[in-house]
């Protein structure tokens, strides 16, 4: 049996975090770097498909009564591809999962596994899977994580591009930048749960829906002037909006005194602007900078005020590529 791989990248949100879960629009876009991969590879004829995640040194061999909860995800991202794709067979393959992209820090891990088990799977047993199908299948894969997420990992991670998303409507593609988009990632080295943060803000709200609303309305405002300014490549409008609204995710108390002293390290090394990225309460942060020389004083700083990783990347899109 032929093996086949392939990779999916990881994504940031560059505007719009916790607003998009209120309906409201989000700036989302995929990076070069870090990413994940995936190969299928045969196994044992009458064995059911399995996952050998290797980063994680967990290795589950198909039997249903007994998944770890690592290998849940793609218990069920198998269990869909079988059921969708009468070519893909239930026995007779494994795949084997690698990731340099860190999980719960907001960059995607979840979906970005997913997306390139899924992508493998197909290649190797020649299923035509368009973008927006890949999209689907991720979400149903995503729930397992987050409970009901907002479907903005899933979409800009399957589609490869960057996007306006908001719930519920087709993403809005975004033209190339005639200029690369250099941004710096800063782990804070604590990892979050996506739908404890969420809850927590969702009871937040309960507690004085006017005051978020207010800050959802004002974070949904940001994401139409940053997708002009990402698309006319205008990296200090861009910045700056990222840093009002780092501002709105502070008022609705989801960043964190370790993302505040990346986000300012960031700054004072001359990023463009800088915020919290995904969740927050820990999890990664990202700062805009004008080039890659710039780019390299921020991630120098960035490891100077504690980040556990960094990741000097930039902006992605698979459509150009
Ligand atoms: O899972 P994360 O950390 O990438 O965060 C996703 C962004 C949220 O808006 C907080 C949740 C969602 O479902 O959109």
């Amino acid at each position: 049996m032929r093996c086949q791989s392939a990779d999916a990248s990881s994504k940031l949100i560059l505007l719009g975090e916790h607003a998009v879960v209120y309906g409201k629009t989000a700036l989302a876009v995929p990076l070069l770097k870090p990413r994940a991969s995936a190969r299928v590879v045969p196994a044992p004829a009458g064995r059911p498909a399995g996952v050998d995640l290797k980063d994680l040194e967990v290795r589950w061999d198909g039997d249903a009564r007994d998944v770890p909860p690592a290998a849940a995800p793609f218990a069920r991202l198998i269990a869909l591809a079988v059921e969708r794709f009468p070519a893909v067979p239930a026995c007779g393959w494994e795949l084997v999962v690698r990731s340099r992209i860190p999980s719960g820090c907001g960059l995607g891990s979840g979906a970005a596994t997913a997306a390139a088990a899924l992508r493998a799977v197909c290649a190797r047993f020649a299923v035509s899977c368009a973008p927006a199908l890949l999209s689907e299948l991720v979400y149903e894969v995503e729930k397992l994580h987050h409970g009901t997420p907002s479907g903005i990992d899933n979409t800009v991670i399957a589609m490869g591009r960057p996007i306006l998303y908001a719930r519920g409507a087709a993403p809005r593609f975004l033209t190339r930048p005639a200029a690369p988009c250099f941004l710096v990632v800063g782990h804070t080295g604590r990892s979050h749960r996506t739908s404890e943060v969420v809850a927590d803000v969702a009871r937040a709200r309960g507690l004085n829906p006017v005051r978020h609303d207010a800050i959802f309305d004002a974070i949904g405002r940001l994401s139409g002037p940053g997708a002009e300014a990402f698309q006319a490549a205008r990296w200090i409008d861009l910045g700056q909006l990222m840093d009002r609204n780092q501002e709105l995710l502070k008022d609705l108390g989801v960043s964190s005194a370790e993302l505040d002293a990346l986000v300012g390290a960031a700054r004072r090394a001359g990023a463009l602007g800088a915020k919290l990225s995904g969740a927050g309460r820990g999890g990664c942060m990202a700062a805009l900078a004008a080039d890659a020389v710039s780019g390299q004083r921020v991630e120098k700083a960035l490891k100077a005020a504690g980040a556990a990783e960094t990741f000097l990347t930039e902006v992605g899109d698979h459509a150009a590529s």
